[in-house]
C-alpha cells in the first residue's frame, strides 16, 4: 500500500492537541500524535513532512518543563509551534520567553504584519483564540515577528529560511477566524498535497487489525447499536470476517426499530458471529420503583455487564476484546487529566479485565465523531445508521423521569419516533444535532372528547451543538412543533400535554437524567 504524507504532532499536554490532529486531517493530510518525549528515531520512523508542537499547560521556564528533542528543528522538515510549542521553540533556539504583563484569554484581535508564507492570504487583522500567561519576548536568531496583538508583541514568528514557525494563538480552534488558513499554509509549506481520505484510513486500520489479530485470532465486541461500536464492528469484520463475535445486549430501552436494524445489518450486510441477548425483563425487574437517576444508570450499567459476561462466558475464550471508543468518550468519562465526571457513563470500561482479556483493540480511539461517520459510510454501513444521533447507553430508561416500566418506555419510544419522523419530513435532521422526547413524570388535567383526562406530559428536547459539552436549544419551526405535538397527543396513549424544553447547556444537561 502506498505511503501517505504525514504530519507528526508532538503532544505537550495541551487540551487542543487532538483538535490539531483533526484539523490537519480535515485538510486531507494524515496526522499522528506522539508524546513530546518521542525520540528522534521514533519521529523519523513516521517519515513526516512536517512537525507541529502542541500547546501545553507548563511554562518553558520551569525546571521540569516538557521538552522535545531539539533535533526536530534539524530534521529538514518544517516545524510549527503552537502556543507552548512556539515558546519552547523560542527558548530552545536562543530567544527569550517571559511572563506576559497581562494574561490573554479568549478571542483576541491579532494583526498579521507579514502576510506571506505562514500567514499568506490572511486578513490584516482577525480574531484568534489566545490562552497564555507566558510569551515570546525576543525571537531567536533567524526569526522575525510576523504578527502581534495589543498585549503580545510576538503573536507569531517565522524563520522562512529553515521553515520554522510559531503562533501564540490557537489556529486549531473554531474561535480563531482564519485558523484553518494558518494550518493550510503550513501544510502547503510542508509540501503536502492532501492525499488522505477515509478510504485510506480504512485500509490502514484493516491492515493493522489483521497484523495484530493474525490469521487465527478471534475478537469479541460489545455492540451497542450506536454509531461507534457499529463502525468498529464493520471495520473489524472487513479485517477478519466472522472471527469477530458481536454480542448485542438488548436492554429493552432502544429506540423504535433500532434493535431490528442492528440485527439485520450484522447478520446480512456484515455477517459477523452475532449474538443477541434479550434481557429486557431483567432490566425492568431490577429497575422497578427506582427513581434516582444515578441509581438507574448504575443498575443498567451493572446489569449490562452481567448479561454481557454471561454471554461471553458461553462463548469460551476469545483472543481480543474490541471497543468502539472514540476520543470524546475519553474526555467525557473523565479519563482525560482533570476532566470531571458529570454523569457516570454507561460503558464497558472495566469489562475486558474482568473477562480476562489483556489485549484491547480500539480502532477508533483517535477519531472524532464526524470522522467515524465518514468511515462508516466508506465501509458501506447504511446512511441512517451512520448518521444516528448520539444515544445514551442507558437508552430510553433515562428519558423516563423517575421509575421505569414498560408502559412508560413505550410512551417515550412512540413519541420519539413521531418526533424523528417529523424532523426528517421537515428536512431538519442534519441541522439539529440531537432531538428526543422525555416522559416528564408530570401528570396534568386535560380534556379529550367530552372526557376529563389526567395524563402524562411529554417534553421535546432538541439541541444544536458542536461538541455536546455545551448546547443551545434548537429553534424548530412552530409549524413542525405543532404537527409533532398534535400527533403525539393523538397517537400516543396516556399523553395529554406536550411542552418544549428551551434551556441551554449549561446550566441544563442535554438529557434530563
Ligand atoms: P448530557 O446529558 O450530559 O449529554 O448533556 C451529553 C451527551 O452525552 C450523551 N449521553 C451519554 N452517552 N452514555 C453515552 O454514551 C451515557 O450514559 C450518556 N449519557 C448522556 C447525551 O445523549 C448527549 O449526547
Amino acid at each position: 500500500m502506498a505511503e501517505h504524507q504525514k504530519i507528526v504532532i508532538l503532544d505537550f499536554g495541551g487540551q487542543y492537541t487532538q483538535l490539531i490532529a483533526r484539523r490537519v486531517r480535515e485538510c486531507k493530510v494524515y496526522s499522528e500524535v506522539l508524546p513530546y518525549h518521542a525520540s528522534l528515531e521514533q519521529i523519523k520512523a513516521v517519515k513526516p513532512l512536517g512537525v507541529i508542537l502542541s500547546g501545553g499547560p507548563a511554562s518553558v521556564l520551569a525546571e521540569d518543563a516538557p521538552r522535545c528533542d531539539a533535533g526536530v528543528y534539524t530534521l529538514g522538515v518544517p516545524v510549527l509551534g503552537i502556543c507552548y510549542g512556539m515558546q519552547l521553540t523560542a527558548h530552545l533556539l536562543g530567544g527569550t520567553v517571559e511572563k506576559a504583563a497581562q494574561r490573554e484569554y479568549g478571542r483576541i484581535a491579532v494583526t498579521m504584519d507579514d502576510r506571506e508564507s505562514l500567514l499568506a492570504s490572511m486578513s490584516p487583522t482577525s480574531s484568534n483564540w489566545m490562552s497564555h500567561t507566558y510569551q515570546v519576548k525576543v525571537c531567536p536568531e533567524g526569526f522575525h515577528p510576523i504578527a502581534h496583538s495589543e498585549n503580545c508583541p510576538v503573536a507569531a514568528m517565522a524563520d522562512d529560511g529553515r521553515h520554522i514557525y510559531g503562533v501564540q494563538f490557537h489556529p486549531e480552534v473554531t474561535h480563531s477566524d482564519e485558523g484553518r488558513t494558518v494550518i493550510e499554509n503550513f501544510l502547503r509549506i510542508c509540501g503536502c498535497t492532501g492525499d488522505w481520505t477515509m478510504d485510506a484510513y480504512a485500509q490502514t486500520a484493516i491492515a493493522a487489525i489483521r497484523e495484530t489479530v493474525g490469521d487465527k485470532g478471534t475478537v469479541l465486541l460489545a455492540l451497542s447499536g450506536g454509531v461507534d461500536s457499529s463502525v468498529a464492528a464493520a471495520l473489524i469484520y472487513k479485517a477478519i470476517g466472522d472471527r469477530l463475535t458481536c454480542v448485542y445486549v438488548d436492554h429493552g430501552f432502544m429506540r423504535k426499530g433500532e434493535s431490528e436494524q442492528v440485527c439485520r445489518v450484522f447478520s446480512e450486510l456484515f455477517p459477523v458471529r452475532f449474538i443477541r441477548a434479550d434481557a429486557a425483563d431483567r432490566f425492568f425487574a431490577d429497575l422497578k420503583d427506582v427513581t434516582d437517576p444515578e441509581k438507574k444508570r448504575k443498575i443498567i450499567g451493572r446489569d449490562f455487564i452481567e448479561v454481557f459476561k454471561a454471554e461471553a462466558e458461553k462463548l469460551g475464550k476469545l483472543d481480543y476484546f474490541a471497543q468502539g471508543t472514540i476520543y470524546p468518550d475519553v474526555i467525557e468519562s473523565g479519563q482525560a487529566t482533570g476532566a470531571a465526571v458529570i454523569k457516570s457513563h454507561h460503558n464497558v470500561g472495566g469489562l475486558p479485565k474482568e473477562l480476562g482479556f489483556t489485549e484491547l483493540i480500539e480502532p477508533l480511539r483517535m477519531l472524532f465523531k464526524d470522522e467515524v461517520r465518514a468511515l462508516g459510510e466508506t465501509l458501506g454501513l447504511p446512511h441512517d445508521l451512520v448518521w444516528r444521533q448520539p444515544f445514551p447507553g442507558p437508552g430510553l430508561a433515562i428519558r423516563v423521569i423517575g421509575a421505569v416500566d414498560p408502559e412508560k418506555v413505550t410512551i417515550v419510544r412512540e413519541s420519539d419516533a413521531i418526533l424523528r419522523e417529523e424532523i426528517a419530513a421537515a428536512g431538519l435532521q442534519e441541522s439539529i444535532h440531537q432531538y428526543f422526547t422525555v416522559l416528564t413524570g408530570i401528570r396534568s388535567v386535560g380534556v379529550m372528547g367530552d372526557e376529563r383526562t389526567y395524563d402524562y406530559t411529554v417534553a421535546i428536547r432538541a439541541v444544536t451543538t458542536d461538541d455536546f459539552m455545551t448546547a443551545d436549544w434548537a429553534r424548530i419551526p412552530y409549524d413542525v412543533i405543532r404537527t409533532v405535538s398534535a400527533r403525539i397527543v393523538n397517537e400516543v396513549g396516556h399523553v395529554n400535554r406536550v411542552v418544549l424544553d428551551v434551556t441551554t447547556k449549561p446550566p441544563a444537561s442535554i438529557e434530563w437524567e
